[in-house]
């Protein structure tokens, strides 16, 4: 079993970078299992603002750039996440007391930059990272970027990224859009709607789909990725997990459990399949290897075991609902 083999679009995986401790390229464990299952790489924190310019003009591309070579010789693609987000801006961006167009300013040169460096190596970028609330109706999020430069701010980035990059594919991104926050879809895609309807360079929507064993409903997934589909432009899940502890009922995953979670991991892949054309399919990414790994215990303080292999690498039965899945195409 094969992940990447089941798949003629992309399959990927968020790795930590060097200098986490589970480094992809501090782990041969890791690395067996990338290379096995995944053909594609996405930086869990390694591109991210605040790790790329870590100081006012000061760029820092090493790891990123091993990661990046690391993809290339074993035949991976590298999905850039994020050229630009509130979280994890540098510090000394939150922190800059100036006057607002230097953030216009702050924006362009990170944009620029890093989209220059990495010009002909991504396959593709998430540009900009959820820019949108949690409302109904949901409206533009307070950030540093929005506040300082306007709702602007997100046409200028894509447009800075195209001239940088020509060929990359260029995604939106966001989470509680595949079914939890209907407002929000719609505010993305009017959004959408206009850059195509305007010739903003955009290529696609990443929905992120952190979500759990009860929700949203499959149907509610569904209508959202079919929505982004009938715009004609390419649809990712861009950072799948699957959470089963949300209630906190658990202490372990019972094999009862897993199996829930495998059946769910194959019936939202099956709903991308059914709903996204194959050329319109950017690809799939988990949100991390290993259980170990996930990002979500940290974040919502609880045990949880979202992802397709447990702490030990072994593959768990959410493999085998992920590749059921894939099958179904
Ligand atoms: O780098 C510091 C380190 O120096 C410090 O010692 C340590 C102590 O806590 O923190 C380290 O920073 C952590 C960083 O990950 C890198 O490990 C932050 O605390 C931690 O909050 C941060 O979490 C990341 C989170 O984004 C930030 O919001 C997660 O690993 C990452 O999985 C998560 O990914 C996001 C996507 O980028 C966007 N969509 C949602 C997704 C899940 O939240």
């Amino acid at each position: 079993l094969a992940l990447k083999s089941i798949a003629d679009f992309p399959i990927g995986v968020a790795v930590p970078v060097d200098p986490w401790p589970n480094s992809l390229l501090r782990s041969k464990q890791r690395q067996a299992l990338v290379e096995k299952h995944f053909s594609s790489l996405t930086a869990e924190n390694g591109m991210k603002m605040a790790y790329l310019q870590p100081r006012p003009g000061e760029f820092e591309f090493t790891h990123a750039d091993a990661l990046v070579n690391y993809a290339k010789s074993h035949g991976l693609v590298v999905h850039g996440h994020a050229l630009v987000w509130h979280t994890q801006a540098a510090p000394w961006m939150d922190e800059y007391q100036g006057p607002a167009y230097r953030f216009t300013e702050m924006l362009d040169s990170h944009v620029r930059n890093v989209a220059t460096h990495f010009a002909g190596k991504l396959k593709s970028w998430d540009v900009v990272n959820e820019a949108f609330t949690d409302d109904s109706p949901s409206d533009y999020r307070p950030t540093i970027w929005f506040n300082n430069i306007g709702p602007g701010y997100i046409e200028r980035a894509f447009r800075l990224a195209r001239e940088a990059d020509p060929n990359v594919e260029l995604y939106y991104n966001d989470y509680n859009i595949s079914g939890a926050v209907p407002a929000k879809l719609d505010r993305v895609l009017a959004m959408l709607d206009d850059f195509l309807a305007r010739g903003v360079p955009i290529d696609g929507l990443g929905f992120q789909v952190h979500i759990d064993t009860e929700s949203p409903s499959l149907e509610a997934i569904r209508d959202a990725f079919s929505r982004a589909a009938k715009r004609g432009i390419k649809v990712r899940i861009s950072e799948l997990d699957i959470a089963v502890n949300q209630s906190e009922q658990y202490d372990a995953l019972s094999p009862a459990v897993a199996e829930l979670q495998a059946k769910r991991y194959q019936q939202v892949i099956q709903a991308y399949l059914d709903t996204v054309p194959p050329k319109l399919r950017g690809g799939i990414t988990v949100w991390g290897l290993t259980d170990g790994d996930s990002w979500i215990p940290g974040f919502k303080q609880r045990q949880d075991w979202p992802l397709l292999f447990d702490d030990n690498f072994a593959d768990k039965p959410a493999l085998v609902g992920m590749a059921n899945g894939l099958e179904s195409q």
